[in-house]
């Protein structure tokens, strides 16, 4: 196969992963802080250099994200044969993804991964849920293996069927070589209606690749806010139906529960590690294999 070769430009569009996170939190701002005069004057902030990066990144991603890719990146990456970590040293694996953006600011992966999970903790939700925020984002060390920044983040969304105007930049999809593609390009594409999420194949990234790392050890409610948590179409827009089963729609609850924690846990302060490693040594002992297969 004649692979494209990508220019680093287009590799890493962003200066920093978390471009792409912002912009998702621009979007979709925390109710519970929209009225305070500091994160409205932070939302419109329109000169933020930011947006031309993240309008290229989702040039890139809905332009090269076609349903061929999807399938060669699921037969190279769900083969898990990588590499096999300890977990705790996947997630120093992990934090080695750093970027030049403003270090002073910026928490590192395993800060975001830590404040999700406290924040599910501190609302008492059940053990295997902290565990899942803990996880949630381990997939983004797909980067690290060389995949595209537009390859691991970005909203996610089906692959082989029409494209839903409300996903973020709908234009760009013109680009996409599927655009061409009558058989892809009807409602329900190369799917049945209400065939389930489960038989449609997502554009790829870090989404996936963690559910499926982790699919034998969660109950099925963790696993879609795993496997589900960047289709915002889905569950922010109610997008795709069509495409949904009644188990889909059983599950949404759940994956609606965990986004607000993905998005709207951030915070400065770190979280003390010495104090809570007992705590999470335990938790992920008893749910997860002692080595992660990547
Ligand atoms: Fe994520
Ligand atoms: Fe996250």
């Amino acid at each position: 196969m004649n692979e494209k070769v990508f220019t680093p430009k287009e590799v890493n569009p962003l200066n920093s992963l978390d471009e792409w996170e912002d912009a998702v939190l621009e979007r979709y701002p925390d109710p519970d802080s929209i009225a305070s005069s500091k994160a409205t004057e932070e939302y419109r902030n329109y000169d933020d250099p930011a947006r031309d990066t993240v309008k290229e990144f989702y040039r890139l991603n809905h332009t090269y994200q076609t349903y061929d890719f999807v399938q060669e990146k699921r037969n190279n990456y769900l083969k898990f044969d990588k590499r096999e970590m300890p977990i705790w040293s996947a997630f120093d694996f992990l934090n080695q993804l750093v970027d030049d953006s403003d270090p002073d600011t910026d928490l590192d992966q395993f800060q975001h991964l830590l404040q999700t999970s406290e924040a599910i903790r501190r609302d008492g939700h059940p053990d295997w849920m902290v565990l899942t925020g803990l996880m949630h984002d381990m997939g983004k060390v797909l980067c690290l293996f060389g995949e595209p920044q537009w390859a691991v983040v970005g909203d996610t969304f089906p692959v082989g069927c029409a494209y839903s105007d409300k996903i973020v930049y709908p234009e760009f999809f013109k680009h996409n070589p599927d655009y061409a593609n009558p058989e892809y390009q009807t409602k329900t594409g190369i799917y049945k209606q209400g065939c389930g999420l489960r038989n449609v194949h997502m554009s790829w990234g870090h989404d996936e690749y963690i559910y499926q790392m982790l699919k034998d050890y969660l109950p099925e409610s963790g696993l879609y806010m795993l496997r589900y948590h960047s289709f915002y179409a889905w569950h922010r827009e109610g997008e795709y139906q069509y495409l949904l089963d009644d188990h889909d729609r059983e599950m949404l609850k759940w994956v609606k529960l965990f986004n607000p924690y993905d998005l709207y846990s951030k915070n400065p302060e770190p979280p003390d590690w010495n104090k809570l490693k007992p705590y999470y040594q335990e938790l992920v002992a008893r749910y997860l294999p002692v080595t992660l297969k990547f």
